[in-house]
């Protein structure tokens, strides 16, 4: 079942295009993945779904809901989540803390329970905090909850990130390169935890991901983007064998030239 359909979407940043009509369907457990060359416009794409940047064109349906016009927040809400290439942490806080910010999409009651009064809330918060270090202990990071994110290595804080986007309970979560500036032993586990999640708690993925070896490996379907178009789509073997892709990351062959 299609769980998100992103339809002729097109992103312009002051006349450039760096989406340029792209449609893509992510089916419901499953996962997807996202590659082409720097610059392909595959940020662009995550960001534009899940209002980041205004889109030019297209539509977005989630679950049969129009969702391109909604703010960042009611995106995230619907069931939408995504980690951030560069990690975008609340630097000078701790990771707890920015574990817990991850929560605030799927506990819509906190504005509410602000009004209320301190007992809701400290219970709130208390659930908060345990489900946060929960998450940190799935990812081997409960030892480090009270350092501060910006002393950590960069592949912790992607971790991290990682965890964060996870406390929403999203349906589809889209990471973006997730294991960039990890060494191979975190980068495995991290992999490992992309199935685990996929398969235990049902999130459907979509990963951009450079490293060929791990993504082909990873995902069941594959879309590649180059130059803001979609130019293949299927499963690994079908898309390493095909020649536009091939193209795209090589350049034209010398018998084309
Ligand atoms: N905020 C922005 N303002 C202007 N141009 C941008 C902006 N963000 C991206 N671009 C341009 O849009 C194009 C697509 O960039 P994007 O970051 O989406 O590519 P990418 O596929 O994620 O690349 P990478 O693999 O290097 O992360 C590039 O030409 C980039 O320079
Ligand atoms: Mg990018």
């Amino acid at each position: 079942m299609t769980l998100l359909a992103i339809e002729n979407l097109t992103v312009t940043y002051r006349g450039l295009r760096a989406v340029s009509g792209v449609s893509l369907a992510l089916q419901e457990h499953r996962i997807h993945g996202l590659i082409g060359p720097n610059g392909a416009g595959k940020t662009s794409l995550l960001n534009a779904v899940c209002g980041f940047v205004p889109l030019t064109a297209g539509r977005i349906v989630m679950t049969g809901r129009e969702i391109q016009s909604l703010p960042a927040h009611r995106i995230a809400a619907a069931g939408i989540g995504r980690t951030f290439q560069q990690a975008e942490m609340l630097a000078d806080q701790t990771i707890l803390a920015n574990v817990m910010t991850g929560a605030y999409a799927h506990r819509r009651s906190n504005f509410l329970q602000n009004l209320l009064g301190t007992r809701a809330k400290r219970r709130a918060e208390r659930e908060t905090r345990a489900d946060a270090e929960a998450m940190l202990a799935a990812f081997d990071l409960l030892a480090l909850k009270d350092e501060i994110a910006v002393n950590l290595p960069f592949g912790t804080q992607k971790k991290v990130d990682l965890a964060r986007a996870l406390m929403a309970r999203p349906r589809v979560l889209m990471l973006d390169e997730p294991i960039s500036g990890m060494n191979d032993v975190e980068a495995r586990a991290v992999i490992e935890a992309c199935r685990r999640i996929t398969r235990e708690r049902g999130v459907t993925l979509l990963v951009i991901e450079h490293n060929m070896h791990v993504i082909m490996d990873l995902a069941e379907t594959i879309h590649v983007l180059h130059h803001g178009e979609m130019i293949a789509e299927g499963t690994p073997s079908e898309v390493q064998g095909n020649p536009l892709v091939v193209e795209a990351y090589l350049g034209p062959s010398d018998a084309d030239a």
